[in-house]
């Protein structure tokens, strides 16, 4: 992965039993890369293991980033390491902030919704829309007042603004039944949320409907499926990719350097642009209009042969 930074956290407080806020400070630089509400960045564990995590910090301040991190009881580990042993001054690598996820310009009105700890992407939003005056409100559900991660916050921040789904289920396709013109939704949160929230969005127009993922492909099922084979545009070579390899590896193995950070199918790092072919999608992170014209390298594949712009 290029362009790592060192960060070491600077302090720690614990939001709920389940989530722990790590506040990061560059190690050899004065602040962060600018970044917009909505974007996350890649934590590169000691042992070599990444975790995504949205930043929750204001944008206007970047001499520190904070991110939030549910411990995940199933999870590989990454977040139990995370919450357990990494006190203050602990030093680890992070990636450049991307910006996968975020408000659309000129919105006349922004409709956010979030699950649980999908409410971290809408953290860094939240001051922008505060400070443009912007039109929205925030639909955040959750299943107890006491795990819900920054509910104090945003109570005092939002007021009517936020509507509170605490233990009571919100009706998705009826708060999306009529999509008024110039509205954006944006929805964040469990699987079973985003899908309803997809099929509550289906018949809103073209890209006024955003969803963020936490979690793309297991890495194991990341490099597996049907063999095809790519045509590099600028050489004319071809490459094949067997069906327990992924593009990414084959192509790196054949000298291009494509960059990439999660690899499972979340950051869109590795994209990479397609001329010609039937790409066949997994990644949980690019648009209807990214996907029309590229693929991530990590976890997507093609059938018959793809002509890559490379
Ligand atoms: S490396 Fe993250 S989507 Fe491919």
């Amino acid at each position: 992965m290029k362009l790592l930074m060192g960060v070491e956290v600077a302090a720690r407080r614990q939001v709920t039993p389940a989530v722990v806020a790590l506040t990061l400070r560059p190690t050899k630089r004065p602040a962060f890369p600018p970044f917009r509400g909505g974007a996350h960045a890649i934590l590169v564990l000691p042992d070599g293991r990444r975790r995504l995590y949205s930043l929750v910090s204001d944008p206007a301040r970047p001499e520190s980033w904070e991110v939030a991190v549910l411990r995940e009881p199933a999870g590989q580990g990454g977040s139990a390491w995370l919450h357990d042993a990494a006190p203050v001054g602990t030093r680890l690598l992070a990636s450049h902030p991307q910006q996968g996820f975020g408000l659309a310009e000129g919105a006349a009105r922004h409709l956010l919704v979030a699950g649980g700890i999908g409410i971290t992407p809408f953290l860094s939003m939240l001051p922008e829309l505060l400070r443009a005056g912007a039109n929205f409100e925030l639909h955040f559900c959750a299943r107890s007042a006491e795990s819900t991660p920054f509910l104090p916050e945003l109570r005092a921040a939002l007021g009517p603004r936020l509507r509170e789904w605490i233990g009571r289920r919100l009706d998705l396709p009826a708060l999306l039944a009529s999509p008024a013109p110039g509205t954006h939704a944006y929805c964040c949160g469990p699987a079973r949320m985003l899908e309803a929230f997809e099929s509550a969005t289906a018949h809103w127009p073209e890209g006024t409907a955003h969803r963020e993922h936490f979690a793309g492909l297991p890495r194991a099922e990341a490099s597996q499926g049907e063999a095809f084979e790519v045509e590099i545009a600028s050489s004319g070579a071809i490459l094949p990719v067997p069906a327990d390899r992924s593009l990414l590896e084959v192509l790196r193995e054949a000298g291009h350097a494509v960059d990439a950070a999660c690899e499972y199918g979340a950051c869109g790092s590795c994209v990479v642009g397609v001329e010609r072919g039937e790409p066949l999608h997994r990644d949980v992170c690019l648009s209807p209009a990214a996907r029309r014209q590229s693929l991530t390298a990590c976890v997507s594949r093609g059938r018959g042969r793809l002509r890559l712009a490379l």
